[in-house]
């Protein structure tokens, strides 16, 4: 037991995440499934933390995450506890317990002020472990759904910053553009200049008129520009989020007319 050490992922887990991830949610496509991991991998606000066994094999993992709103809670947005497993033959020796406190931990230094979780109804092993580790509950719910048919266009995904951010690395790195021979090295000077490539295209399609020629490719110019915006402000340490409400909230209090 004193060989499990709990620690943040790391890219070389993979096959054994899926394992765990595979006994935890085993109706998941597999597809799926690997395509968030390697999304979860590149976003700094879904932390996973595992138990190393001591021999390169996992014995447990939680996922962590954030959401805007979380039943019972007074503060908004919220750390969430996404997913949680031990292996069977590590159970009811704290590992559990301790992947828990890492969480907690990682939640507490990026600010948040509470962490929620949930169960279903019918796992009692997890709710009483909940409880055992300090959480209280809040609140039931029952869940439901209507069938609406097939809908006339896919409904926006409302991903987040990070998320976004973290499709544009996982893309640049299955293109093996970070690593050192890369022949597009991703340097802030070099992805600022693509940024300004890019919009420049995107003003291209207002040369002689006051409408764009085509829509949609210049939906992809903007793409590719916004793109570009939140990889460069990623590997420049910035977070976009906060910049730009700073901004905003600055630019609320500013006067543009003296
Ligand atoms: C829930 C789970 C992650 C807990 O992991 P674990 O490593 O066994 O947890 P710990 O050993 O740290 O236990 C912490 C406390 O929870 C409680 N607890 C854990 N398992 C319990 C059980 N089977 N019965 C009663 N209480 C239990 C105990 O109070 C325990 O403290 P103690 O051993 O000092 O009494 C694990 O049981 C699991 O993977 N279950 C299957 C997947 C699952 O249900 N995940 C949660 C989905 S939300």
């Amino acid at each position: 037991m004193d060989t499990i050490q709990i620690r943040p992922i790391r890219p070389a887990d993979f096959e054994e995440w899926l394992r765990l991830r595979l006994a935890l949610w085993p109706e998941e496509p597999l597809d799926a499934m690997r395509a968030e991991m390697s999304e979860m991998l590149d976003n700094p606000l879904t932390p996973v933390f595992v138990a190393e066994r001591g021999d390169g094999k996992l014995g447990g993992f939680l996922e962590g995450g954030t959401r805007r709103y979380a039943e019972g809670c007074d503060t908004s947005p919220v750390a969430y506890v996404e997913g949680w497993y031990v292996d069977e033959d590590l159970r009811r020796q704290g590992v559990g317990r301790r992947l828990v406190e890492a969480m907690e931990a990682w939640a507490r230094a990026h600010g948040y002020a509470e962490l929620a979780s949930d169960t279903w109804l019918e796992n009692e092993v997890s709710q009483q472990a909940h409880l055992a580790l300090g959480f209280e509950e809040c609140d039931r719910i029952v869940a439901y759904r209507k069938v609406l048919g097939k809908p006339a266009r896919p409904a926006p995904l409302g991903l987040s910053l990070q998320e976004l951010t973290g499709r544009m690395h996982a893309f640049v790195r299955s293109k093996g553009w970070y690593e050192p021979d890369s022949p597009r090295p991703q340097t802030p000077r070099n992805l600022a200049i693509s940024l300004l490539l890019e919009t420049a295209e995107a003003l291209e399609h207002f040369q002689w008129s006051d409408n764009p020629k085509d829509r949609d490719q210049l939906a992809g110019e903007l793409a590719d520009a916004a793109l570009y915006l939140l990889q460069l402000a990623s590997v420049s340490g910035i977070d976009l989020e906060e910049a730009i409400l700073k901004k905003l909230e600055m630019n609320a209090h500013r006067s543009w007319d003296s």
